[in-house]
Parts: structure tokens; C-alpha cells; sequence
């Protein structure tokens, strides 16, 4: 399924809200790398600009778009010339736009009004950064619902990325590397077709595990009753899948397997409450409720879950949100539902967004329990909670690590459908 991006631009135009405002939208430029003047980074067009244009290799692209004259032939797509240095050492082609050349005349035309500027800003063009800001608002609200390609892509990555998942299923034990993992891993996504990582892979091993972004080690190797925590995704045409599974080198203890059960219990229930109309923060205290209410059951957390819960408590083991807004890129279009603010409250200030479902939208579902030293082991956390917890069994866990499991799961108008439920849970 091939994308209209002249059909997305003009369905996109009425509902940025925009009057007497141009608007500006950035592609970016490569970045050189520090060490070496004539290599430059891996260029990625930023997330505003390829949603209006599908142009990954836009180099310097700009997107200007003036309301006046309409939501069709309002847009304008510039494209600077390739040089030959770019075409000799990168195989760089002509993209399609009008010469760059021609900005500053269409700028000119319209001195005065105010700038709204997107993505990458253009050098040397002065813009309104309070209207940019609410503009941005409505334009990652206009992008939240995913269109039929979109879904399609999604679909497509979260088979290469089942593939990777199943190929490093014989290399989850005693004495591999969290390196080697990694490597089996991309390896069935890239076979399968998907062009890159959707993001670095994060795989921990044992204590390791419980880094909620830790890279993997050549020098660490999985022990029996280690915990193996992966959490990656293969890309495909700029969208990614997002996906963490939670294994054990060999064989797992009994806390183990009540802890692994006490996540995937809260995740199929989030899962479940993914319907339109739901409130994103009810999915994620009710999967914060479901896991206090399973470690009180393991005797790790003392009192009544609601009663934890309107404490913060669930912080010390669950210090993340239950997940975020997916697709391009992996960090989607978050945020805030149009006209609210963000709550000051710790329990909420780890949210992503703070969203009404609705039917489109795909989320991941990504609840989580660690034992991270840095927060059991601080003080002041020691001495608020003291009776919430019974210390000296966590002390004996210290070292265990943590145990996540990440779905990524699109809304629709009946039941929630999980793209990535091919992908076994573990233990
Ligand atoms: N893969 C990082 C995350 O789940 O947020
Ligand atoms: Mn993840
Ligand atoms: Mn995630």
C-alpha cells in the first residue's frame, strides 16, 4: 500500500488551525561526525517533515505551507540541489521540489505574518515559538489516528521482528552474551527485510536487566537463573515495533515465576482496557494496581494496593510509564490531550502522554517490576516507605534484576488487536 503524501498534506492543513500563519518544516542536515570531517552521522529526516512528505533522504528539505491560499495548493516542497561531492561519495540523487533558490522569494511574498516552523528550523528565519508550540499540538493530535498504510507497515515490521525473536531463542541461556544476543536477534530482523533497529537494542542479563535502557555488554554473560530482559524492535520505512520479553537462563526460581506472572497478568489486563474512549492514565494505574496487589501477595509490599498506589509507592518497583504512542519513530506523537496540562504529580510526570483511546491509535502496553538499587537503596525512599515494604526480603532480591513485557497493541472500534502477540511471553 503506497502512501498519497499531496492527499495526507491536504487532509492534515484544516486541522493545524492555522490563520494568518505560515509554516515552516524542517527535513534537517546530517550531522558530521566530531572525529572524522569528511563521515557524517546517519541522516534521519525528522518525524514532522517525513510524515508530510515520505522523503527519508530529503537532505535540507523544506516543507512551507500558507493557508491562503487552501489546503491543496497551499504547500510548497523545496529541495536543494544535489551537489557532485554528494552525488560522488554518498550516490546521492535529485529528490523531486521545487529549487531552493525559490525560499526566499516565496518568503518574501509573505513578510510579516507570522512563522509557525516545524521540525528542523530554517537557518536564518525568525519564528513564533509560542504559536509553533500550540500549532505542534494540533498537529501530533492530527497524526495520532494511523492511516490504513501506516497500520499496514506496522504490520509488516512486527513480522521481521517476530522472526528476530524467534532466531534468538536458542541463545538465551547460560553463558551467552548479551552481545551475542543482540546480534541473533537483528540478524532474523534483517534477514526478514526490515532496514534498520527501531532503536537501540536494550538487552540486560541478571541485575542488568532492571536498566530500563541498558546497552548490551560483549563481557557479560547470562548465569543460570539469570533473568534475560529484551526489549527491541525491527524498522521498516521509517515505522518501528516495539516489543520486551522477559526469559530466564536455565531454570527459573519461584519468585521468578511469580514476578514474570504478576506483569503478564497486569499486561493482558491493560491490554484489555485498550478501548476507545479509555483514558490512557486508567490503563496505567490499573496496571500499577494489578502489580502492587501481586507483590503484596508475594509479601514484598505491605498494606492495600489502592492505599500503595495513592501513596506513589508502586514507584519504587514500577518507575515508568505503562507505555507510549508508536509508529514513526518510537516515540509517536505523545503527549497531551488537547487543553490539558501536565500534573505535577511524580506518579503522573512519568507518564508519555496523557490521551483519551481512540479507534487507530497504537500504543504500547509495557508494564514493569524491578529491583533498581538506586531507588531501593535510597534513603529517603527507605524511611517515606518503611512500612510499605518488608525491606529485608527485597534485600535478599537486590540483585535480581526486573522483569517487563511490551506489547504494542492497535485500538480499534471493538476489541484491542495485539500486533505483536506472535512473539511468546517466556518462562
Ligand atoms: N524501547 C524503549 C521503550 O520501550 O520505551
Ligand atoms: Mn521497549
Ligand atoms: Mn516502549
Amino acid at each position: 500500500m503506497t502512501t498519497d503524501f499531496a492527499a495526507r498534506r491536504a487532509r492534515i492543513a484544516p486541522q493545524l488551525g492555522l490563520t494568518d500563519e505560515i509554516l515552516l518544516v524542517g527535513a534537517g542536515h546530517p550531522i558530521p561526525k566530531p572525529e572524522i570531517s569528511d563521515a557524517l552521522l546517519p541522516f534521519i529526516a525528522h518525524q514532522e517533515y517525513y510524515y508530510l512528505t515520505g522523503l527519508a533522504d530529503g537532505v535540507g528539505g523544506l516543507v512551507a505551507f500558507d493557508p491562503q491560499d487552501g489546503p491543496q495548493n497551499g504547500w510548497t516542497c523545496f529541495m536543494p540541489e544535489v551537489t557532485e561531492a554528494e552525488r560522488v561519495w554518498e550516490g546521492r540523487t535529485q529528490l523531486p521540489g521545487e529549487p531552493m533558490g525559490k525560499f526566499s522569494a516565496w518568503l518574501a511574498a509573505r513578510g510579516g505574518r507570522p512563522v509557525v516552523m516545524f521540525g528542523a528550523p530554517v537557518a536564518g528565519v525568525a519564528f513564533d515559538a509560542a504559536r509553533t508550540a500550540v500549532v505542534r499540538e494540533a498537529y501530533k493530535h492530527a497524526r495520532r489516528v494511523k492511516e490504513l498504510g501506516e497500520i499496514d507497515l506496522m504490520r509488516r515490521c512486527a513480522v521481521a521482528t517476530a522472526d528476530g525473536y524467534a532466531a534468538v531463542q536458542p541463545f538465551l541461556k547460560p553463558g551467552v552474551s548479551e552481545r551475542r544476543m543482540q546480534v541473533e536477534l537483528e540478524a532474523g530482523y534483517f534477514r526478514a527485510g526490515a532496514q534498520k533497529t527501531g532503536y537501540d537494542t536494550i538487552i540486560g542479563v541478571g541485575a542488568q536487566s532492571a536498566v530500563l535502557h541498558g546497552t548490551p555488554s560483549r563481557d557479560r554473560l547470562a548465569q543460570e537463573g539469570d533473568f534475560i530482559l529484551i526489549d527491541s524492535g525491527a524498522e521498516w520505512d521509517r515505522y518501528v515495533i516495539d516489543v520486551t520479553r522477559t526469559y530466564v537462563a536455565g531454570q527459573p526460581s519461584a519468585f521468578q515465576r511469580d514476578l514474570h506472572q504478576a506483569v503478564l497478568h497486569a499486561e493482558r489486563r491493560a491490554i484489555a482496557r485498550c478501548r476507545p474512549g479509555t483514558e490512557w492514565v486508567d490503563v496505567h494505574f490499573g496496571a500499577a494496581l494489578d502489580m502492587v496487589g501481586a507483590l503484596v501477595d508475594m509479601g514484598v509490599m505491605k498494606g492495600g494496593a489502592q492505599s500503595l498506589v495513592e501513596q506513589d509507592a508502586h514507584l519504587l518497583f514500577f518507575p515508568h510509564g505503562v507505555g507510549h504512542m508508536l509508529g514513526l519513530g518510537v516515540r509517536d506523537a505523545g503527549g497531551m490531550e488537547p487543553g490539558r496540562t501536565k500534573s505535577a504529580r511524580p506518579a503522573l510526570a512519568t507518564l508519555r502522554q496523557d490521551l483519551i483511546l481512540r479507534p487507530g491509535y497504537i500504543v504500547t502496553v509495557e508494564p514493569g517490576l524491578y529491583f533498581i538499587p538506586a531507588l531501593l537503596n535510597d534513603p529517603a525512599r527507605r524511611e517515606k516507605f518503611r512500612d510499605c515494604v518488608d525491606w529485608a526480603l527485597v534485600d535478599r532480591h537486590q540483585q535480581i534484576g526486573g522483569v517487563r513485557l511490551e506489547d504494542n497493541i492497535l485500538v480499534t472500534d471493538g476489541a484491542p488487536e495485539n500486533l505483536t502477540a506472535a512473539i511468546p511471553h517466556g518462562i
